[in-house]
């Protein structure tokens, strides 16, 4: 057993139960028994997107469940507009620019979040726009997006509305129907703390009939195939799928529904709440806009004269803790803690005791216990 504490934005600790639940019985992936496992597992995930629609579990992870959310319902040659504040923002750019998409990009500066506004801006200038791609929650920067308001926005024009939740469902507001997104995809491995390697995706109406305008663009990834398998009975996959991960995302959505959206939701904004008052607490500076900041990762700036190596390598090999770095521009710049999954206010006076002793070591505070004692006062 590993005793090291993951505070990454995913992949997270996974629950006992989830990891016994992989260790059951492997079955045939044609068969009844694989069926029905399917079936409660795609109809809990839909609960917990929240929509009426079917949901679909891909083999792969959340990037596979990105692209296929492109690749089926936006044609090469059509436009698309991508909102990028961040690596993943980028990587809907990317797969949209790998299948011929006429790709726009909506930049909104590191750190901070779009605005309904600039969508609709956007949209007004260029009916062409086929869909609109918005990661919900920009795990590079510790940025939530507004995407209830946006989805409000999205209601005025026939453009599909494209959502990642891959790093916030399970751990801030995600309502499929009621926010009124077209295609929503996430991934195991983080909110929904099971092991990597499992995405889901769920369509609207409108996204399927453009899924059945246009000629599928990808072969692995492709939903005519995911809708024409799973409508069997029993149903299937179209391809051979992570029999082992289906049962651990079958207990890990249980472990979701047990506690209830809701109060998962809170758990999630607690943590994050606690945790930005304790990164203040020891005297360190936010990357994201507080107004926006996540309820699932909070991005840390480096303080001056600490290095990525330095500072992260005590963090894991002396006390314990596993943070995340930067991502492109900002590696060495920032260091991000995952708060997702199953974390209680236990895993967060680890994880600042660790921080606030490793900066101390290091010379760069001198209160090493002062994230531990906020994180207290937050939790009382
Ligand atoms: C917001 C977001 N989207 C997509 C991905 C890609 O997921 P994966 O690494 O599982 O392919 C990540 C992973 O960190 C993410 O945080």
């Amino acid at each position: 057993m590993d005793d090291i504490l993951l505070m990454l934005p995913g992949p997270t600790t996974v629950d006992p139960r989830v990891l016994a639940a992989m260790s059951k019985a492997v079955v045939n992936h044609r068969g009844a028994k694989y069926g029905e496992i399917l079936t409660e597992t795609t109809e809990l995930m839909s609960k917990v997107f929240q929509t009426p629609n079917k949901s679909y579990l891909l083999t792969g992870s959340g990037t596979a469940a990105m692209e296929a959310a492109v690749a089926n319902t936006v044609a090469p040659g059509e436009k698309m507009l991508n909102v990028v504040g961040g690596k993943f923002g980028e990587r809907f750019m990317k797969i949209a620019n790998t299948h011929g998409i006429e790709s726009k990009e909506l930049a909104v500066e590191w750190g901070t979040a779009v605005t309904p506004k600039q969508i609709e801006e956007a949209l007004d200038a260029d009916e062409d726009i086929k869909a609109v791609s918005v990661i919900h929650n920009e795990t590079s920067t510790g940025v939530a997006a507004p995407i209830e308001e946006i989805g409000k926005v999205m209601r005025n024009y026939d453009a599909l509305y494209i959502v990642d939740t891959v790093s916030s469902l399970g751990g801030d507001h995600v309502d499929v129907e009621k926010f009124g997104i077209d295609v929503c995809v996430t991934g195991s491995q983080k909110c929904l703390a099971a092991p990597p390697g499992m995405a889901a995706i769920t369509l609207s109406d409108a996204a399927w009939d453009a899924v059945d305008k246009i000629e599928t663009n990808t072969y692995y990834l492709d939903m005519k195939a995911a809708r024409k398998s799973g409508d069997k009975n029993p149903p299937e996959t179209p391809y051979t799928p992570s029999v082992s991960l289906t049962y651990a995302m079958n207990e890990a959505l249980k472990i979701v529904m047990e506690e209830g959206l809701e109060n998962r939701v809170a758990r999630h904004h607690k943590a994050a709440k606690a945790s930005v008052e304790a990164v203040k607490a020891l005297g360190l500076e936010l990357f994201a806009d507080e107004a926006v900041s996540s309820a699932t990762v909070t991005a840390v700036k480096m303080p001056e004269g600490v290095t990525d190596a330095e500072f992260r390598g005590t963090t894991r090999d002396k006390y314990g803790v596993e943070l995340a770095g930067g991502q492109d521009h900002l590696k060495g710049n920032v260091f991000r803690i995952g708060h997702m999954g199953c974390i209680s206010y236990k895993e967060l006076v680890q994880t600042f005791a660790a921080i606030g002793m490793t900066l101390k070591g290091l010379g760069a505070i001198e209160d090493a216990g002062a994230g531990v004692a906020s994180i207290t006062e937050s939790y009382l």
